[in-house]
């Protein structure tokens, strides 16, 4: 993987990853679906008491390199262990909480899997995670728009840490009022 830039596009589930990495994608980057990866390879082991695919990172990160050999360049990895693996900047999709909730809803997912991330969204939980690994970190909203653009850019002038002043407390509460 000498060549090769591997930059994350990481966040809660439902956030917008798949959505900004498609943009991404159009724009002339090469992405890389770790979920659809994870499904393919059949590299999930279900963990039936949090109701998720619990996936060894060291197994993923040997499934890449297969899939990526003698790739150049810069490779977006969509997904939400995608800053675990050995990659040299972060873009953090952020979405407001009350918003994500739709979305998770409309994805059918469980009340308790609602609230465990929408309250993960709230507290910044990839992003302190992403923080963690002291490289460069991007924080997109895309609650209303997605700004591929900026992203787009950001990846390809190697840019700085960036980081957003995000208050969701409002919105948080909002959503624990209409769920307790
Ligand atoms: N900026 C946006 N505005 C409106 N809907 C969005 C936006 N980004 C994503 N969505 C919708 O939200 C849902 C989750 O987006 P997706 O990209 O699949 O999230 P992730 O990959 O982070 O799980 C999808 O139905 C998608 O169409
Ligand atoms: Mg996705």
């Amino acid at each position: 993987m000498v060549s090769v830039r591997l930059v994350a596009v990481s966040g809660s589930p439902g956030v917008g990853k798949s959505a900004l990495c498609r943009l991404l994608g159009e724009s002339g980057f090469n992405d890389v679906d770790l979920t659809a990866l994870v499904k393919k390879e059949g590299l999930g082991v279900r963990d039936r008491k949090r109701d998720a695919l619990a996936v060894d990172v060291d197994v993923l990160e040997g499934a890449l390199k297969e899939k990526i050999r003698g790739s150049s360049g810069v490779v977006v990895l969509d997904g939400l262990l995608s800053h675990h693996l050995p990659v040299e900047r972060v873009v953090v999709v952020r979405c407001d909480a009350l918003v994500l909730a739709g979305r998770l809803k409309a994805r059918k997912y469980s009340s308790e899997k609602i609230r465990e991330n929408v309250e993960a969204e709230f507290l910044g939980v990839i992003l302190e995670e992403a923080l963690g690994k002291k490289v460069p970190v991007l924080e997109v909203d895309v609650t209303k728009e997605i700004d591929f653009k900026r992203v787009a850019g950001w990846v390809k002038n190697k840019g700085e840490t960036n980081l957003l002043s995000l208050d969701m407390s409002e919105s948080f509460s909002v959503f624990l009022g209409g769920f307790i």
